[in-house]
């Protein structure tokens, strides 16, 4: 039975590095490497735990399609369960394309695709039941569950005594409160970056911004700061910053996601808020180090070897 259920968004990316500008017209211009990745704030983190050793199931939607079928098979390869993942008869796969500039920075051009079909039948509620974790990854761009649907999945789900972790993937937009207010009492980890929790309570303050989180119900907000680490702050309590780990910066994509997937494995090791977050810093810090979601961890050996020997930023 899986320990941790990884429910929401599922992207596939295509990645070309380094990227400097769109050629004019027709024209071709040279990259040193295309690389296509499983992707998306529930399957990046599925395959990062599953790095780990943690017993996953990957909850979602896929189309009916290469894409799809891409996605599938290598979540699966990874060890994955990928059973509970649907197909979608009407929607194509979600997919990225991410031209990653010599800096790590990127735009990125987005089809939602069958995440947007994705509903509140869909969660396997015996599945649940018997794990210890629901991470739901990709609040505002799952339309078929944000705001009351995904209020009542949080809600259930606490009801059965599991852990919830929830992580965003958006942009500013004027109903984000309207949204996510109704979920965040039963949110026991809130892990979405400083910036989009900055665009959802409309501040870059970072204290006013736990202080708006903890009084909206959030159990403990564990804010990642890019290459400046994580805040974690448990409701009621003041924030701690743990500095990032010093590495050389290819890609910065998945970063969170694997933040996440470290600290969700540390909780299930009965590790504290605090030692978790070293684990996310240190799965994080991996992934920046290479191109894409699946860049950097191999395995929790590897992880640990890391997070005790590798100089931290500042
Ligand atoms: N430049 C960097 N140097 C070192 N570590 C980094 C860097 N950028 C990110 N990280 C690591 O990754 C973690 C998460 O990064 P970040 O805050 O950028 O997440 P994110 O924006 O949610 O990423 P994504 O949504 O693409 O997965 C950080 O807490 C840190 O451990
Ligand atoms: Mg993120």
């Amino acid at each position: 039975m899986p320990q941790v259920i990884s429910f929401g968004a599922h992207i596939a990316d295509a990645l070309g590095w380094p990227f400097t500008a769109v050629p004019p017209g027709q024209q071709l211009a040279m990259l040193q490497q295309i690389k296509f990745t499983v992707a998306g704030t529930a399957a990046a983190p599925a395959v990062d735990l599953a790095k780990l050793g943690v017993d996953v199931a990957a909850v979602g939607r896929i189309g009916d399609d290469s894409i799809g079928g891409f996605v599938r098979t290598t979540m699966a390869g990874y060890g994955v369960d990928v059973e509970h993942l649907l197909l979608d008869p009407e929607r194509q796969t979600s997919a990225s394309l991410l031209p990653i500039r010599a800096d790590g920075s990127r735009p990125a051009l987005h089809v939602i695709g069958a995440n947007a079909g994705l509903t509140e039948d869909d969660v396997p509620w015996d599945l649940v039941a018997q794990a210890d974790v629901f991470h739901l990854g990709g609040a505002f761009i799952l339309p078929g569950i944000d705001g009351a649907p995904m209020a009542r999945i949080l809600q259930r789900v606490k009801g059965l005594g599991v852990t919830t972790t929830v992580d965003f993937l958006m942009s500013p937009r004027p109903d984000a409160q309207e949204l996510i207010a109704p979920s965040l009492p039963f949110v026991d980890y809130l892990l979405p970056n400083v910036e989009e929790a900055g665009w959802l309570v409309g501040t870059e303050d970072r204290a006013e911004i736990v202080r708006w989180l903890h009084a909206q119900g959030v159990g403990c907000t564990v804010l990642t700061l890019g290459g400046e680490g994580v805040s974690v702050a448990r409701n009621g309590s003041p924030e701690t910053v743990l500095p990032a780990f010093a590495v050389d910066v290819v890609d910065t994509t998945g970063c969170g996601d694997a933040f996440t997937a470290g600290f969700v494995s540390g909780l299930l090791a009965g590790l504290d808020e605090l030692a978790a977050a070293e684990r996310g810093l240190a799965c994080g810090s991996l992934v920046a180090t290479g191109l894409g979601s699946d860049a950097g961890i191999v395995d929790l050996t590897q992880v640990e070897e890391f997070a005790r020997t590798q100089p931290r930023v500042g």
